[in-house]
């Protein structure tokens, strides 16, 4: 992002590899390039210009998209390490601040950096007054997530003409801003929703605190944050914070890689994200638990799951990548009970439900063979639940969070020399070239 970003080793050639087309007689060597970790990558840049051929990779299950130096997952063993720090130890000892700063900036700050970060951040919590106005265009039912990406979207249009993106203090300032805004857009989604006023940022209040605030306290009466909760939002901000190349980000990258404005580009992001095999999957969870409702009907879903002819998945299982324990789940897991815990909701049906869904679920030979393990979105809904959130926020708390992981991505793609406008190409199967046919022949 500024020059202080750190990027660890350039990708060294381990190998060649040699592709062959015994057919036709044609064989290209590729380059095996070896990173810090992970697996190596065949570097198939000049496949096409020596082959004449594309490879073909749909849901790019083998393909990897971008040099990055952020967010390292293993899959297998259930590792997820940013900037090289694991998840749990960030989850236990860091906050939401540091973990943003250790993103974008690739170290974790000591405590003047840390300071003044956190204060620049909330210099910009405020949003544009005018904005209010957009909300009121909205019907009061509106799904908060399409209340996001409009109004992010919209923000483009209120730092445009002044941003350079090759600048890298503008990016910095652009994303301040962004990681400023998104709690006060989203708490403003849900007062809308209710009918309540407005609650504007409190810059005394930490980042997780001043979320709950703007989203609970009403200006009639005095608002208590209490630290356990904030401490469970802090939590839940770190653990979504950032997830490699997954489809969102991906998506803000791609957006971004045309030089797109970076708050639409965000939009672009938020969009990707709400889909229920992605960020969604959190509400989906809960509305799947609702809908099982007792421990009796489990076996009955376990069987939809299983069933090729029913759309109906298990909501919270199966992740691209990690074929073990979800690590963020883990944590999260461990924090639900501490939250229940604290609002003496311990003995919540729903939760209760969760416990033995895995439990059946980890013991079934369909889950068990495919490797399907429940994810970061199996709890989380479950603790915002616990704490009043409504289910149509869930989705936009991981957006608020994943927001700093959109902006390191896409600062990372932007200073990236080797950066070019991202652009898939494809197996055409449609007709080929055929003449025209005038309409009285057709
Ligand atoms: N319930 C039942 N079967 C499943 C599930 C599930 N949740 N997930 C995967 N499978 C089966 C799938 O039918 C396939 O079976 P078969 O090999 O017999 O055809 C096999 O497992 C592999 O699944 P896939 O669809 O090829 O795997 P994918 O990598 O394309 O999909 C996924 C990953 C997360 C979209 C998928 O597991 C899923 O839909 N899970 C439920 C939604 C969910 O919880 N999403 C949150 C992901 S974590 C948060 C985030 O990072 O966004």
């Amino acid at each position: 992002m500024s020059e202080s970003a750190s990027k660890i080793g350039a990708p060294e050639t381990s190998k060649i590899i040699t592709l062959t087309d015994t057919q036709n007689g044609l064989s290209v060597e590729l380059p095996v390039l070896s990173g810090t970790s992970g697996p190596n990558v065949i570097d198939i840049r000049r496949l096409y210009a020596e082959t004449g051929m594309f490879t073909y990779d749909p849901g790019f299950t083998s393909t990897g998209s971008a040099e990055s130096a952020i967010t390292f997952i293993d899959g297998e063993a259930g590792i997820l390490l940013h900037r090289g720090y694991s998840i749990e130890d960030l989850a236990e000892h860091s906050d939401f601040m540091d973990v943003s700063y250790l993103l974008l900036y690739g170290e974790l700050p000591n405590k003047p950096q840390r300071d003044k970060f956190a204060h620049d951040v909330s210099y910009h919590t405020m949003l544009h007054e005018q904005l209010t106005y957009f909300y009121r265009g909205f019907r009061r039912d509106a799904h908060p997530m399409a209340i996001m990406i409009g109004v992010v979207g919209a923000l483009s249009a209120f730092y445009h003409d002044s941003l350079d993106i090759n600048d890298a203090r503008q990016r910095e300032i652009t994303s301040y801003r962004l990681i400023a805004k998104m709690p006060t857009i989203a708490a403003m989604a849900y007062k809308y929703s209710i009918g309540q006023p407005f609650i504007y940022p409190r810059n005394d209040l930490n980042y997780a605190e001043n979320f709950l605030h703007m989203l609970f306290a009403v200006p009639a009466e005095e608002y208590d944050v209490n630290p356990v909760l904030a401490r469970a939002v802090d939590r839940i901000l770190i653990l979504h914070a950032d997830h490699e190349q997954n489809a969102s980000t991906s998506t803000v990258r791609l957006a971004g890689s045309s030089g797109a404005n970076p708050f639409a580009c965000i939009a672009a992001g938020i969009a990707s994200l709400w889909g229920p095999a992605h960020g969604g999957a959190n509400e989906a969870v809960l509305r799947m638990l609702e809908e099982i409702g007792s421990v009796e009907r489990i076996p009955e879903f376990l069987e939809r799951a299983k069933d090729k002819d029913d759309p109906f998945r298990l909501m919270g299982f199966g992740h691209r990548v990690y074929k073990n324990y979800d690590p963020r789940a883990s944590v999260m897991r461990t924090s639900a009970h501490e939250v229940l815990e604290e609002l003496g909701v311990q003995n919540e049906p729903l939760l209760k439900l969760a416990m033995e869904l895995e439990k059946i679920a980890l013991e079934d030979p369909y889950f068990v063979e495919r490797k399907l393990f429940p994810n970061v979105d199996f709890y989380s809904g479950i603790i915002l639940r616990a704490m009043g959130i409504p289910m149509d926020l869930f989705t936009v708390i991981f957006a608020v969070a994943r927001t700093v992981g959109w902006l390191a991505q896409w600062n990372e793609m932007i200073e990236d020399p080797s950066q070019k406008i991202g652009r898939p190409r494809q197996l055409y199967t449609g007709a080929p070239k055929r003449d025209y046919v005038s309409i009285d022949q057709r």
